[in-house]
């Protein structure tokens, strides 16, 4: 019997049938919504935390890679097995286990479906603040892997805020707990900060005691245009200085908006110029008065403010934003979206030098950008899309992704602000980091001896 094989009937032991080899299986675990693939030599589905710490048993003694994933949407690649190994989908392990309202927490599976956790808090007035633009399928584990975040962090902080303990099993298959059920501690280095965003190189979660809040009562968009994304750029500091503390501060450049009114002609938005749409939360008083401050304080600046709080109108918004990335090709039906440079992060006061650098390194290369995302935190989603049959076109687009990407580095950024590093942007987060990098390489040597945890990821060999 060949070493594959015996393997293979050895984790057949743990999970039974839920270990796969076949050539088709395997297959559609090679991506997730990158363009980075890499072919696993198993895919196991584990139900229970005794089964992954029995897995990782396994893994450390035959020296096998080991790569989580949860639902597969990562742009980053950080779910691909690039250097092989076995694949662990997670999201058998989909359990809510506890709803403990008076302890203001939630403890999960990570393979729970962020939409569906919110389903279930609803009725007693709480969320997971944490909205990816993929809250509709992406899983638990998954966000805590990615430190995600999405339009409504500007307010509310991202996953690494909510994340009171992880239950993670480590490459030696023991187990450890990274916190407690409390809602602050100063006992000794913060793990759970540690495991959030590491993106499954240093242990597998297998258990998440997530913090929540309450629901607010109300939300009202003041939707804005301006002459100008960089103009746009420059309002958000303003707002901030005034004392507005937006829920959601999204902008949409011209091309955006120009892609959301063909995806829905119906959808309510500026339609001359580049727009943010500024969402305030709270009660009745406090929303009618953040959203007249907002618009004493943008009137100098705005060419027409739209303001809403109908429900339905507000619903119909957001589904067509969390959708943009994708309808780019409405533009163009030859060209398709690529994800490079896509999720670059200044400081707030950055945004107009990074808005203009953007649009320089596009130009130059010949390539129209549409910049939308989460600017309230300074975040820009740099939408690029080429004929993918078009050798030409992907020389320009990575080069445009290695110019924006050290730009943001420039300016004092970050290469990631919310989609992680994956196999993706290793390099450059060398860069960034300088010697941090090799304080991250000490602790991922120290917690993975072996290197068998999702290998190749990080900028890590
Ligand atoms: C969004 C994803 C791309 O904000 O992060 O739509
Ligand atoms: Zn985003």
């Amino acid at each position: 019997m060949g070493k594959m094989d015996k393997i293979f009937n050895e984790l057949e032991q743990i999970v039974g049938n839920r270990v796969r080899m076949n050539a088709s299986d395997l297959c559609c675990y090679s991506a997730d919504a990158s363009q980075i693939r890499g072919m696993p030599d198993f895919v196991l589905f584990p139900i229970s935390v005794e089964e992954v710490s029995e897995i990782m048993k396994i893994a450390n003694k035959y020296n096998i890679n080991v790569t989580a994933r949860g639902a597969g949407t990562g742009l980053a690649g950080g779910a691909v097995p690039v250097k092989g190994g076995i694949v662990l989908d997670m999201t058998k392990m989909d359990k809510i286990l506890k709803i403990d309202i008076e302890n203001l927490l939630v403890v999960v599976e990570p393979g729970v479906v962020q939409v569906d956790l919110n389903e279930a808090l609803k009725p007693y007035g709480f969320f997971f603040p944490p909205d990816p633009g993929s809250f509709a399928t992406c899983t638990v584990g998954g966000q805590i892997a990615n430190n995600a975040s999405g339009m409504r962090c500007v307010k509310y902080g991202t996953v690494k805020n909510y994340v009171l303990n992880l239950e993670v099993i480590m490459a030696d298959g023991t187990l450890m707990n990274t916190g407690s059920e409390c809602q602050k501690t100063s006992s000794g280095y913060d793990l759970s900060r540690l495991f959030v965003g590491s993106e499954g190189t240093l242990g597998i979660i297998t258990k998440a005691t997530l913090k929540i809040m309450p629901i607010p009562e109300c939300r009202k968009l003041v939707m804005v245009s301006f002459p100008s994304s960089e103009i746009a750029g420059k309002s958000v500091s303003t707002v901030f200085s005034a004392g507005v503390m937006p829920s959601a501060c999204e902008i949409l450049d011209k091309t955006s908006v120009d892609v959301l009114l063909k995806l829905d002609p119906n959808v309510i938005l500026p339609k001359d110029g580049d727009v943010i749409i500024f969402e305030v939360d709270g009660s009745k008083e406090a929303v009618d008065s953040a959203a007249d401050k907002l618009k004493e304080t943008l009137t100098p600046f705005a060419s027409s403010i739209l303001v809403t709080d109908d429900p339905d109108e507000m619903k119909k918004i957001w589904a067509a934003r969390s959708l943009v990335g994708a309808a780019v090709s409405k533009l163009d039906p030859t060209k398709t979206r690529i994800y490079v440079g896509e999720d670059l992060g200044v400081p707030i006061k950055k945004l107009p030098e990074m808005i203009k650098k953007v649009y320089e390194v596009t130009d130059k290369e010949g390539l129209l950008p549409m910049i939308y995302g989460h600017i309230g935190d300074g975040t820009i989603h740099v939408g690029q899309f080429i004929d993918v049959l078009d050798q030409n076109d992907w020389d320009k687009l990575n080069r445009a992704a290695d110019a924006l990407h050290l730009a943001a580095i420039e300016i004092g950024g970050t290469v990631s602000s919310e989609h992680g590093i994956g196999a993706a942007r290793g390099k450059y987060l060398k860069t960034q980091c300088g010697n941090s990098f090799n304080a991250m390489k000490s602790i991922k040597n120290a917690l993975d001896p072996k290197g068998i945890l999702n290998p190749g990821k990080l900028g890590f060999d």
